[in-house]
């Protein structure tokens, strides 16, 4: 693997731009108004690059439409992290055979982690003739130049070749929100945690200029979008490759210093290097949201060394207790993976003894999920996909309880709310700690910020009341 990140230049964008014109001409000339499908699959990372595909599909002209059926071009934007997760894409891709028999002239395209994957793309060139292009997350400026290629020659193209990664600024983006944007402040990540296929098909750490992200967000809120998410797989690494002296605390601090009404979320946060000084700068700017994604993986010690992850039980306790020592009301969240290869029956009590420690506000829990080329799908697992699942199950039970107890002792007090939308007959907001609280009121409240009472709740969301102007 290449280690140097390539910054693409300005004039390289330039040339993307003229190929969007290019494909305006061509769908001009055929008296056609294109369109476009693009299905997301995976993280918040995915997502803001969905937004960038999507971006530079209406530069080129196209519309978007949220079905298959009829668009002139597919994109799907896949993930790899679990196996399941690219069981789904498969059969998805099997299935657009017939979608696009149904329309002539179809082109489909595949991008995104799994497609980092040498074996995967393989696999789409020899078993799925029907998909016309296939670009890695390296690759994805250069989607308007392959598409164009595509259409001019109808032969199949694949960009996966590996890279450290790239940063391109400037690519179009076409936001699917107007109240909430993602940021990306960095791609890739260095961590190598032994499970996980994320270092291999996203690359390097490399960090976007200060400027760009602080310039982005500027734009964000002037165009009214009341909430930020800075993204990235460890914020805290955010600048080191940059040299200059910016870490991701001083970055998260410059935005929420841009003036507006809005609120500064982010991930993901790695333990190993969680400062003290990001705590602190959660803590002492209002716009930031007193939540903290801390994903903990495993409450054994030699689980967590065989994981790759470079803390243990203590060090990650300590940093909880700090957070909570400056901000009291912390939202906490966290991923658990069970049934890491050799994990005992006692390591995963381990496990289910810091879940109720520490009484996180949510929990993601994973099955563990072999992943080629990971040291993790190498090691030795005696243990059956049955206990597993029990494992799985246990989890889920202990938080379920957590979450319905935290969630119970909101009744009586008021929070404070964005409001992003409706759900039939309730309007649907969020706390600031991400926590869904539903209310009756008009439309005309989405968007706003509002103190609602909590009055009730279930094990997923509160029900609160809204009283009036304020
Ligand atoms: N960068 C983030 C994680 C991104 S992946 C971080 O380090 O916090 C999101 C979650 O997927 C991980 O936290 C982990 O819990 C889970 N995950 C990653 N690889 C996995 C695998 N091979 N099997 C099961 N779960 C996995
Ligand atoms: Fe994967 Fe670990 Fe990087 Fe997160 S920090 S993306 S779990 S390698
Ligand atoms: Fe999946 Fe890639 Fe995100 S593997 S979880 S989409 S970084």
């Amino acid at each position: 693997m290449q280690t140097k990140t390539t910054v693409i230049s300005p004039e390289e964008l330039h040339r993307q731009a003229e190929f969007c014109g290019e494909i305006r001409e061509y769908w001009a000339d055929r008296g056609i108004v294109p369109k476009a499908f693009v299905d997301t699959y995976g993280c918040q990372q995915n997502e803001a690059d969905s937004e960038r595909i999507r971006g530079m599909l209406v530069e080129a002209g196209y519309g978007l439409t949220d079905t298959e059926e009829g668009a002139d071009v597919i994109v799907l934007n896949t993930c790899a992290i679990r196996e399941h997760a690219e069981q789904r894409v498969f059969g998805n891709v099997g299935a657009l055979v017939h979608t696009k028999r149904r329309h002539s002239g179809q082109k489909i395209f595949l991008c995104g982690c799994m497609m980092g994957q040498p074996a995967v793309s393989e696999r789409i060139r020899h078993s799925y003739p029907h998909v016309d292009g296939v670009f890695s997350t390296h690759h994805l400026w250069e989607f308007p130049e392959l598409l164009l290629r595509v259409l001019k020659t109808g032969k199949r193209v694949f960009a996966v070749e590996d890279s450290a990664g790239s940063i391109a600024e400037g690519i179009p983006v076409a936001r699917t929100n107007s109240l909430k944007a993602w940021v990306s402040v960095m791609y890739g990540c260095n961590n190598f945690c032994s499970y996980c296929i994320v270092p291999y098909v996203r690359g390097r750490e490399r960090s976007r200029q200060p400027e760009d992200v602080l310039k982005e967000c500027r734009e964000l809120i002037a165009a009214g979008y009341k909430e930020i998410t800075l993204l990235g797989q460890n914020v805290n690494s955010y600048g080191r490759d940059l040299g200059l002296g910016v870490d991701f605390a001083d970055l998260m601090a410059a935005v929420a210093e841009i003036p507006g009404e809005f609120r500064l979320r982010f991930m993901t946060s790695h333990p190993r290097d969680a400062s003290h000084k990001l705590f602190d700068t959660i803590a002492k700017y209002p716009k930031i949201c007193k939540q903290f994604h801390l994903p903990f993986q495993s409450g054994n010690d030699r689980v967590l060394k065989t994981m790759n992850r470079h803390y243990d039980s203590a060090q990650y306790l300590s940093l909880v207790e700090y957070g909570r020592s400056v901000m009291p009301d912390l939202v906490l969240t966290s991923d658990v993976i069970v049934g890491f290869p050799g994990e005992t029956e006692e390591e995963f009590e381990d496990t289910v003894r810091l879940i109720e420690k520490v009484r996180y506000d949510a929990l993601f829990t994973f099955i563990f999920s072999p992943r080629g080329g990971t040291p993790a799908a190498k090691m030795d697992d005696p243990f059956t996909k049955a206990d597993k699942n029990r494992r799985f199950d246990r989890l889920l039970e202990v938080q379920n309880r957590i979450s319905e107890e935290k969630h119970r002792a909101y009744i009586g007090k008021t929070v404070r709310v964005l409001v992003d939308g409706r759900d039939g007959d309730q309007l649907t907001s969020r706390t600031d700690g991400g926590r869904l609280v539903r209310f009756s009121g008009d439309d005309s409240l989405i968007g706003r910020f509002l103190d609602v009472k909590i009055t009730d709740c279930t094990t997923w969301s509160l029900v609160g009341e809204y009283c009036g102007q304020q």
